[in-house]
């Protein structure tokens, strides 16, 4: 098995399922140690099964939305490896609904965990990074991010804010050896924005969302590609 990351630490948000489980598999593939989040421990307890068998792997309950809680993450990450090389900003939600119809507790929790989590957990890791001597970092924003529709207010703000976000910081980053790339999925095949949601083949797959978190930490160091847009190459005709 190729070990190109060896040594490596990476912290996936949201691990536990979809586009974060793939980012983890593929991360552990190339001998990275894994450290993933998610909001419930069932969840968690069910992906460690699957990861388990790949490589150092660890999994704590988090919900990147509430400061408190990603501070405790971080000091399990200092504490276990002292050290964070990889973050990868996955955990996302989408709560979809005309914007008379958004209540404030959605639109909170939407910002909470779209936006501000990402802002929460790069300001624990800059300084971990920066005292091992630099570092990447991934988000997963969305075309959502760049192109708004009808009935996705909340989420569509919570993208766009984190493309803003993502720009600003890769620029003040890059000074400290901090690169910083997003990722702006089209239809990714998950679960996202609900269960029932179903499964098609035409969208494009969270392996290969993975794919493309590999090849940029794998860039060469004094190269980056600040923004990817990933569609499907064949989605129905409207
Ligand atoms: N699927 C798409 O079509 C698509 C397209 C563009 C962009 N994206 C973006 O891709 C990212 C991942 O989406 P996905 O499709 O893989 O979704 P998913 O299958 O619903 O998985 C979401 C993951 O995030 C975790 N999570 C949700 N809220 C969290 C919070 N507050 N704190 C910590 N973990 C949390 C979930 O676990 P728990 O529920 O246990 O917390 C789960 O592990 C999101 O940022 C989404 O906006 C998705």
């Amino acid at each position: 098995m190729s070990s190109q990351l060896n040594e490596r630490v990476a912290l996936v948000t949201g691990g536990s399922r979809g586009i974060g489980l793939a980012v983890a598999k593929a991360l552990l593939a190339e001998g990275a140690s894994v450290v993933i989040c998610a909001r419930r421990q069932e969840s968690l307890d069910e992906a460690l099964d699957e990861l388990r068998p790949l490589g150092r792997v660890e999994g704590r309950v988090c919900d990147v939305g509430r400061f408190a809680e990603v501070a405790e993450l971080f000091q399990f990450m200092d504490e276990t490896f002292g050290r964070i090389d990889f973050l990868i900003n996955n955990a996302g939600v989408g709560r979809f609904a005309p914007i008379g119809e958004i209540d404030p507790a959605t639109w909170d929790e939407v910002i909470a965990t779209n936006l501000s989590g990402v802002f929460y957990c790069c300001h624990q890791a800059i300084p971990l990074m920066k005292k091992g001597g630099g570092g990447f970092i991934i988000n997963i924003g969305s075309l959502a991010g760049k192109h708004a529709f009808a009935g996705a207010s909340a989420y569509c703000a919570s993208k766009f804010g984190l493309g803003g976000l993502s720009e600003a910081m890769m620029l003040d980053l890059r000074h400290d050896k901090i690169r910083v790339s997003t990722i702006m999925p089209g239809s990714v095949d998950t679960k996202f924005g609900g269960a029932d949601r179903p499964a098609a083949d035409w969208k494009i797959a969270p392996e290969h969302i993975a794919e493309t978190v590999l090849h940029l930490l794998m860039m060469p160091e004094r190269s980056l590609v600040s923004q990817v847009e990933m569609r499907p190459s064949r989605p129905p005709k409207k």
